[in-house]
């Protein structure tokens, strides 16, 4: 018989989930009644059972990083003692991320738990991470993780069912008391989803053509993925895949797919043995970074390409209802919008603020800066969905990546990017430069910086087309009268200190001068961020430790 045991505990301060999910460190999220207040907390806003009294089903997987595994035992015994009638879990409590989206979704669940904390390295001291999925497949909204976070402030006790551990490695059925867990196959599910949307049999004949590629999975939880789709299913040749074996520890690898954190792919990609395309996801399988030849492709213009392409796909051959980006992402994808003639939308960072639009049919595509992109298809953004629409345009299109790229930019110019980081700020420090930025708002329009003449400056706010809700200060932005672009943010997600994102942008028309490098085209609009917010006087820092 097992026994349902209600435990006393006390509020932890601190457990306001951020852009995604609550993160903290890992002794943190180990430590006595952490993870159990949290876990609470969100049976206690959702809800494990229905109003008439039986139980919920919801899902369960994480991207395998250090403490995955325990976590996964203590949700599932909480899940029963709250009263969970079944919990769909991936098999060693593993799920990416969109994986667990399209389960919640397929199963028509009342929502999920995803263990993870996405890009952040994972290690007894690195990143952990929890949050939640609605039934829609897609993250909680803020008033949903608010009242998440309102509920740990109060919390005097949690349910736990003392119980042996379920095995999470054996595929099928299996009871923990009253509750149903049923270990499912992580991959299979996924992949045959990607089957319906993309042109395997067009992508497989590109790859027995010999085209090539690399795909660096980070030791993250793409890995399975990658190697059964792309390996298996589309024939491309054993070893493709590296770094394909999910670890605790990421290998000691910074799972976070761009220029800095991909090197190794970076300089394959670059070399004389470069192959035709090379791709790279991160810790739970939702970012992609896409890489050409010789040839970098930014996450804005890559959304942008994916939106002007995507018709050649199947699953997209109908036309695409709608564009949408966060507002730092560059206006790339806006002009591919115009001109198919669709609507567009600029959101707030962070994928919950796509969720109405997709849910409402508004848009079909979305993507983030961020090395995020994605489709109506889950409500997550899905790493390795992208890198498939790359292969299904590659392979219809039968041109490189960089052909691809300079034919986008002749058709509609090319907006110029890049993100420069300043991590592990003082918080303080960087809150007073966000204050001081904010007072100065009113007086910048008109100003002339670097030649520049600033038409506009704002506070980004956002109302919802779909629910009205509105978000305030999602990132102060700058806008020159040539179109281009300086956005200040404080990341959401880091655990240290505060993270200064700094995003610029500069558009160039064409057609001349769109080959040139990021950073020089950018470069008086990097001088013009330093200036404006007194970069180097309020952190201390000349110097980004992050560019992508
Ligand atoms: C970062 C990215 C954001 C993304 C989020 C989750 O959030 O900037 O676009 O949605 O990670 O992957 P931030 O740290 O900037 O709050
Ligand atoms: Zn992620």
């Amino acid at each position: 018989m097992s026994q349902i045991t209600t435990v006393s505990t006390v509020p932890i301060a601190g457990q306001k989930p951020g852009t995604s999910g609550l993160r903290k460190k890992t002794p943190v999220f180990m430590g006595r009644h952490y993870l159990e207040n949290f876990v609470q907390a969100i049976f206690d806003v959702v809800g494990a059972r229905n109003e008439d009294g039986g139980g919920k089903t919801f899902v369960l997987g994480g991207d395998g990083r250090y403490f995955n595994d325990r976590a996964a035992q203590v949700i599932l015994r909480m899940a029963a003692a709250n009263g969970a009638a079944r919990v769909i879990v991936g098999q060693g409590a593993i799920l990416s991320t969109p994986a667990a989206s399209h389960l919640i979704r397929l199963n028509r669940t009342d929502g999920g738990i995803i263990m993870s904390a996405s890009h952040n390295p994972g290690g007894p001291n690195e990143d952990f991470g929890v949050k939640f999925n609605m039934p829609n497949g897609g993250p909680a909204p803020e008033g949903v993780t608010e009242a998440m976070y309102q509920r740990t402030t109060e919390i005097t006790e949690y349910k736990v069912m003392e119980a042996q551990d379920v095995d999470l490695g054996r595929v099928g059925r299996h009871q923990l008391g009253a509750m149903v867990v049923d270990v499912v196959d992580p991959v299979s599910d996924y992949a045959a989803l990607m089957e319906s949307l993309f042109d395997f049999a067009a992508i497989r004949a590109m790859f027995a053509a010999g085209f090539r590629m690399r795909m660096d999975a980070m030791c993250a939880v793409t890995g399975p993925y990658a190697v059964e789709i792309l390996e298996h299913r589309l024939g491309a040749p054993r070893g493709t895949c590296v770094n394909a074996t999910p670890l605790p520890d990421f290998g000691g690898l910074h799972p976070d797919p761009n220029p800095t954190w991909a090197r190794a792919l970076m300089d394959e990609m670059f070399s004389d043995a470069a192959p035709d395309f090379g791709a790279a996801s991160d810790g739970d399988g939702d970012r992609n970074m896409v890489v050409g030849r010789g040839i970098y492709v930014s996450p804005s213009d890559s959304l942008a390409v994916l939106a002007a392409n995507a018709h050649l796909a199947p699953g997209y051959a109908a036309g695409l209802k709608g564009v949408a980006r966060s507002m730092p992402t560059s206006a790339a994808a806006d002009r591919v919008a115009d001109a198919l003639g669709i609507a567009k939308y600029e959101t707030p960072t962070g994928w919950k603020f796509f969720g109405n639009l997709l849910d409402a049919g508004r848009a079909t595509i979305c993507g983030e800066e961020s090395f995020g992109t994605g489709s109506d298809h889950v409500r997550e953004k899905d790493g390795l969905w992208a890198v498939l629409l790359w292969l299904n345009i590659l392979a219809v299109r039968k041109q490189s990546v960089a052909e691809i790229l300079r034919e986008h930019w002749v058709r509609f110019g090319r907006n110029y990017y890049s993100r420069h980081d300043f991590e592990a700020i003082d918080t303080a420090r960087a809150e007073a430069m966000f204050a001081a930025l904010r007072a100065g708002l009113a007086g910048l329009p008109g100003q002339v910086v670097e030649g520049m003449t600033i038409s506009a400056a704002d506070d980004f706010a956002y109302t919802d087309p779909v629910d009205g809700s509105v978000s305030l200060k999602q990132g102060v932005r700058v806008l020159f009268g040539d179109g281009s672009r300086i956005v200040y943010r404080l990341s959401g997600t880091g655990t240290e200190g505060a993270t200064l994102r700094v995003y610029l942008e500069r558009y160039a028309p064409g057609p001349e001068g769109l080959d040139l490098d990021a950073q020089q085209a950018l470069a008086p609009v990097i001088r013009a961020a330093h200036a404006l917010a007194g970069i180097a006087a309020h952190t201390g820092r000349t110097a980004p430790d992050v560019v992508t």
